[in-house]
């Protein structure tokens, strides 16, 4: 059952075609995790505001907060309206079961995980969650990670974790084994923001070098997860070295949090949710236009993202 079609948007651009249009331009796709109708809302306005594609992810968390039917009915509306493309990726699935569902939601690709396990059964696990979603679309995307990057788009007291770098070698027998679209290496990148990162005294930065001799192995797309926090310039030339979608979600999170804490702040005797959550709104949107900007090589100002500091 594909729930809601094969999600196509309204100017009838599929996923691939606008991953392939973007590489070729020297630009990436930014991915905005939404949890919530408010977020969701940041991040289409701040599409319309850009014109720029955008792709809404959502975690197994936030699917099942939001529910992965209603989310992609949302969404499906909503680009219907839009004249800019607006994909939907069932984001880090840990099983096959969950995999299924968002290919059954209609989602136009499925981030599979299983990069906690040994790599072999990764690659088992991977292969199969591939089969089984592309059995129910065949128009589907499939992304595979690779590495450890730790987990949480949260705010990290410590960096923590082992995080080695993923191997060109890795990525091209994983690549090969498993048949996904898209792979999501360890580059020096990293889940969730540090305090420090939060207050804007520190960024996360990428190995260019790595990215480049990954992408010249696998020869696929490439995702860039855990992107809150990253050096601008890196942004700039981990695209240029292959990277095709970047996620963004501690950003926007924070943004939301700092934001209703300001406007229920405002007016104790306030308790009309349009109002308290129109200045929410808006706050995020600036960070998802601000990031989508960097990702097609507009200028930004140094201080875009400064309602995360
Ligand atoms: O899948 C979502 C992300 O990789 C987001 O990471 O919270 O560090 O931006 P982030
Ligand atoms: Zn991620």
């Amino acid at each position: 059952m594909t729930a809601i079609g094969t999600l196509r948007n309204t100017t009838k651009d599929t996923l691939r075609e606008v991953l392939t249009r973007l590489q070729t331009e020297g630009a990436a796709l930014g991915h905005f995790n939404v949890a919530d109708h408010v977020l969701l809302k940041a991040v289409i306005a701040a599409a319309s505001e850009t014109k720029l594609p955008v792709f809404v992810g959502a975690s197994e968390g936030e699917r099942e907060f939001f529910g992965a039917h209603q989310l992609a009915a949302l969404v499906k509306s909503l680009r219907q309206e839009l004249d800019v493309p607006v994909f939907l990726n069932a984001d880090h699935t840990h099983s096959l079961a969950k995999a299924v569902e968002a290919a059954n939601a209609g989602f136009d690709s499925v981030g599979i995980d299983f990069s906690a396990l040994p790599f072999n059964e990764n690659v088992a696990r991977t292969k199969e969650a591939v089969q089984a979603i592309k059995a129910v679309n065949p128009a589907i995307l499939a992304e595979g990670e690779i590495g450890n990057i730790g987990t949480g788009s949260e705010i990290h007291e410590t960096a923590g974790g082992d995080f080695k770098l993923s191997t060109p070698e890795e990525a091209r027998q994983f690549v090969e084994a498993t048949g996904i679209d898209i792979l999501a290496p360890a580059v020096g990148n990293m889940h969730g923001m540090l305090k420090s990162m939060v207050q804007g005294k520190a960024k996360k930065h990428l190995n260019i070098e790595r990215i480049s001799e990954i992408k010249q192995a696998a020869g696929t797309f490439m995702t860039l997860h855990g992107g809150s926090g990253t050096d601008d310039e890196h942004f700039r030339k981990a695209i240029a070295a292959g990277i095709n979608i970047i996620h963004i979600n501690t950003e926007l999170r924070v943004a939301w949090r700092e934001s209703l804490g300001e406007s229920l702040a405002r007016d104790a005797d306030d308790v009309v949710p349009y109002k308290i959550l129109r200045p929410v709104v808006d706050s995020v949107k600036k960070v998802v236009s601000s990031r989508l900007r960097l990702f097609h090589g507009q200028p930004v100002s140094s201080d875009a993202v400064g309602s995360v500091a």
